[in-house]
């Protein structure tokens, strides 16, 4: 995807993430942080973009971490933002052309970015390949009501409304954003869970990121995030031998 290899497209999504009460930090991250149950072993995450969650992992306990992303931009800054980390590998990939290894992960994670892939069923096959048994699947989207109807003027101040249409039409979504034009993928709750069966996963949890008033610095924030659910967030297991 050639979205995130423009730069002005990542200076202005680094310009958004760095912003005080960013949902990513505020709300996404509190509830991926809680679903990992196990600190050990390979973890490889999908879409690592900036790198900016990958030293959390080898804090935590686990011995490598792999990180791919489609953008030499993202995995750039990756790398500049772990260049202390030897139990690291970035690598510059396609997660559709990955050459997944056979139970080698412990944990895959994918944060925000699969709602822009188009053949996810083979993607989940590949991940359940890839996954030791008992092995952990996480993975953070854009909530479908989101991804229904992408076509909301943007405007400078805090979105006040949303709208939702078009919700049983899964599919293509073309979107402007970050001053410029990307492909998502909207899928609908039942779309996942249907895609994580078929490839033989138990799911294991599915969060929409409830906001708590203690992960935000502004009150009012807090009360707008409480309007719409922006994450889908789902764990799922690859079961034991
Ligand atoms: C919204 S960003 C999220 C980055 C990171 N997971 C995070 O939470 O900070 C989405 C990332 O997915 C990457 N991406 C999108 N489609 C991809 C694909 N098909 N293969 C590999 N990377 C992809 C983009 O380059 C971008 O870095």
């Amino acid at each position: 995807m050639d979205f995130y290899n423009n730069k002005k497209v990542v200076d202005e999504f680094l310009f958004h993430r760095n912003k005080t009460d960013d949902p990513i930090s505020a709300i996404e991250e509190v509830v991926i942080h809680d679903l990992i149950n196990k600190f050990e072993g390979n973890v490889l995450d999908l879409g690592c973009g900036f790198g900016d969650n990958s030293s959390f992992y080898i804090n935590k306990g686990f011995s490598h971490y792999y990180g791919i992303d489609s953008s030499e931009v993202m995995l750039d800054l990756a790398k500049k933002n772990n260049s202390n980390f030897k139990q690291m590998t970035f690598i510059n990939c396609n997660i559709t052309e990955f050459d997944y290894p056979t139970e080698k992960f412990d944990l895959i994670i994918s944060r925000m970015t699969l709602h822009y892939i188009d053949l996810i069923g083979e993607v989940f096959n590949l991940i359940h390949r890839s996954l030791k048994h008992g092995g952990q699947f996480i993975f953070s989207v854009e909530h479908p009501i989101v991804t229904s109807s992408l076509d909301l003027p943007r405007s400078s101040l805090p979105k006040s409304f949303w709208k939702v249409d078009n919700y049983h039409h899964s599919g293509e979504r073309k979107h402007k954003w970050l001053g410029s034009e990307v492909t998502k993928y909207h899928r609908k709750l039942e779309d996942y869970w249907s895609y994580l069966m078929t490839s033989n996963f138990k799911v294991e949890s599915i969060k929409e990121g409830n906001p708590t008033e203690e992960n935000f610095h502004s009150k009012e924030e807090y009360i707008r995030r409480k309007r719409t659910p922006l994450f889908l967030i789902i764990s799922a297991r690859k079961e034991q031998m």
